[in-house]
């Protein structure tokens, strides 16, 4: 079991509010040069799920992280969505870290609405080595995507940038509060790549705008990506772009942008999604306002539920429990005669005793908590884990 501090996250959500902000010079003018462009093309797009997502551990010991579920439904499938309502149709997946369990998922993609093909790495490649694997699929415009970043980011208006501004490779940035943890983007004030600068420290960092991981690329850059080797974008591809003087611009927004790669992550997303801060779709039929109550839930009339709570399918709250949210509930779970469950991710099957107490803990699938426990508040179980 892993214990971790306070998650913070109630607490610093002005904070994020406040990162969101495009510096003036993406202002209006960004906008406008935008108009009269036609918002569909067609396009491909690559999504990078080969990872090990360590940081998600124990929860990606048994499950790559993009099928850890978000609000009770498979992270990669709210992305799919999210591609098809930009007109992409055709994904391939650049999988290396249990690709069983998103094949046997997602099969051929029709299910989804999307044609999907898997590009399978013998061993890790890199984040441009993994497109690079995935060349076959790649013969026109396409996005590449992390894995593992939540974002509603309008993909249709960062193509018609891209086609815009005829270049060969766009990145999409996103503002962040302290930028010297990630790869930072220096721009002209058209928006074209100047310099990228990795991980700066804070106070020589020339902008807070971030290598959001979604990029837009011509098929002929993959030329220049060495076949079979460890190849990033951040330290291989796109600096050597520049040094060839090839055309690579920037795409800054305000849109939502999440990376869930660690558990405090996800549970900001959790709760930015319950609390309405980013539109997706909640499974179950709504039974008060905040309250989402997935098909076969029994629920004891004497219970206590605090919205925003989800109940997931055939869950089961005893009499005297009390559910407080933001919280979500995976299928089957059962919360006990008494118990109280607070501000908490369970993935299907937990098992909280009579009395128990959990408050700020992501439980994976099957988890028990015995009779009276206490788990120390934020607190990341593993599959199956048991605590009495
Ligand atoms: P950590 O181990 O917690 O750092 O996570 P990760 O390596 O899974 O993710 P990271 O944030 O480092 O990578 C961003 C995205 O790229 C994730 O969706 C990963 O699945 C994916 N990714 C990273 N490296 C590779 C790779 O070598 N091959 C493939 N196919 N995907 C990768």
């Amino acid at each position: 079991m892993e214990v971790l501090g306070r998650w913070g996250i109630v607490d610093d959500l002005p904070s994020i509010r406040r990162q969101r902000k495009v510096p003036p010079r993406f202002g209006e003018g960004f906008r406008e040069r935008l108009k009269g462009i036609p918002m569909t093309e067609s396009v491909k797009g690559v999504i990078l799920v080969g990872g090990q997502g360590t940081r998600l551990r124990p929860l990606t010991l048994k499950l790559p992280k993009p099928m850890v579920p978000i609000v009770n439904r498979p992270f990669l499938e709210h992305m799919l969505a999210h591609l098809r309502s930009h007109g992409i149709h055709e994904v391939t997946l650049a999988v290396h870290y249990l690709p069983d369990h998103i094949r046997g998922h997602f099969g051929d993609g029709r299910e989804f609405g999307v044609k999907l093909n898997y590009a399978v790495e013998p061993s890790p490649r890199g984040t441009a080595g993994a497109v690079k694997n995935a060349e076959e699929y790649l013969d026109c415009t396409f996005f590449t995507f992390n894995g593992d970043v939540f974002t509603d980011l309008n993909l249709s208006e960062m193509l018609a940038y891209h086609r815009r501004m005829k270049a060969r490779a766009t990145i999409a940035l996103t503002p962040v509060e302290d930028p010297s943890a990630f790869g930072v983007v220096e721009t002209n004030a058209e928006g074209r790549v100047l310099r990228f600068i990795e991980k700066p420290k804070r106070e020589e960092a020339p902008t807070n705008m971030i290598n959001a991981g979604t990029y837009v690329l011509e098929p002929e850059v993959l030329d220049l990506i060495p076949p079979d080797t460890f190849y990033m974008f951040e330290h291989g591809l796109f600096p050597l772009l520049l040094e060839r003087g090839e055309r690579v611009y920037a795409y800054p927004s305000n849109d939502y942008w999440i990376d869930i790669g660690n558990p405090q992550q996800y549970m900001r997303l959790h709760h930015d999604l319950l609390m309405g801060r980013v539109s997706v779709a909640i499974p179950g039929r709504v039974r008060q306002e905040g309250i989402w109550v997935q098909d076969g839930a029994v629920i004891d009339p004497t219970a206590k539920l605090v919205p925003p709570v989800v109940i997931g399918e055939s869950c089961f709250i005893d009499p005297g429990a009390a559910v407080i949210g933001p919280t979500v509930l995976g299928a089957g779970s059962r919360i006990g005669r008494g118990a109280a469950v607070e501000e908490s991710i369970f993935w299907a099957g937990a098992n909280i005793g009579e009395d128990a107490s959990v408050k700020r803990c992501i439980l994976g699938a099957n988890c028990l908590i015995g009779k009276g426990v206490t788990l120390p508040e934020g607190s990341v179980l593993g599959d199956g884990e048991r605590v009495s």
